[in-house]
């Protein structure tokens, strides 16, 4: 694990695309680390309004097999390959998913950023564990979504994907605290 500080960490969390990953395997006590964290997010009301389906090793092929099901009139057949080619080319794919409780006690904007919350503890937990990852958010991620027959409380967020990569720190290009921060 890389032992540096919180606001480093912060800074240096990147996405790392599926076609940086080596294939090299991310142990399973990894895998599961990272998903514990998305577990501790901040929730309103505490509803923990997130869930997840993980896809490894050969449940990949059932979600390819799910991607393959997509009509692809409404959705070009090169759009889906490509999206199955990701799959294929990650060690671990977590669907994201948002869950309102019955009573919908919060809006739904707060569901859906708490569970944001919860992939940002992912991808920084996978950071420190030079785990490379990438949320996607596709547009064919609802259709995914009846496929599986969820309920109408329920919502795909899209995908996590997890590999191994070379690391190397990059040169992050954000807007300074100047043009995002009025001090009044
Ligand atoms: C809610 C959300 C949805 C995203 N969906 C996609 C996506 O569908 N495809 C994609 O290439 N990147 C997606 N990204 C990743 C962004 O492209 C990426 O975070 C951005 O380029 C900034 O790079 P960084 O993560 O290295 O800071 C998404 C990010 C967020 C926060």
């Amino acid at each position: 694990m890389r032992n540096i500080s919180l606001n480093e960490v912060i800074k240096n969390r990147k996405t790392v695309y599926p076609r940086e990953f080596t294939g090299n395997e991310i142990p399973y006590e990894t895998v599961t680390d990272i998903l514990e964290s998305a577990l501790y997010a901040p929730t309103h009301r505490r509803t923990e309004p997130w869930f997840f389906r993980v896809y490894r090793n050969e449940s990949k092929e059932k979600l390819c097999e799910l991607i393959n099901k997509i009509d692809d009139k409404k959705y070009p057949k090169i759009k889906l390959n490509k999206f199955i080619d990701k799959v294929n080319l990650s060690d671990t794919v977590v669907a994201v998913f948002m869950k309102r409780d019955k009573k919908e006690s919060v809006p739904e904007w707060e569901e859906i950023a708490a569970v944001a919350m919860s992939v940002q503890n992912m991808w920084l937990t996978s950071y420190v564990n030079n785990v490379g990852s990438y949320w996607s958010t596709p547009s064919f991620k609802d259709e995914y979504a009846k496929l599986l027959n969820i309920d109408k409380n329920e919502k795909s967020l899209g995908f996590f994907f997890m590999g191994s990569y070379k690391h190397k720190i990059i040169n992050k290009v954000r807007e300074g605290i100047e043009m995002k921060v009025k001090w009044v």
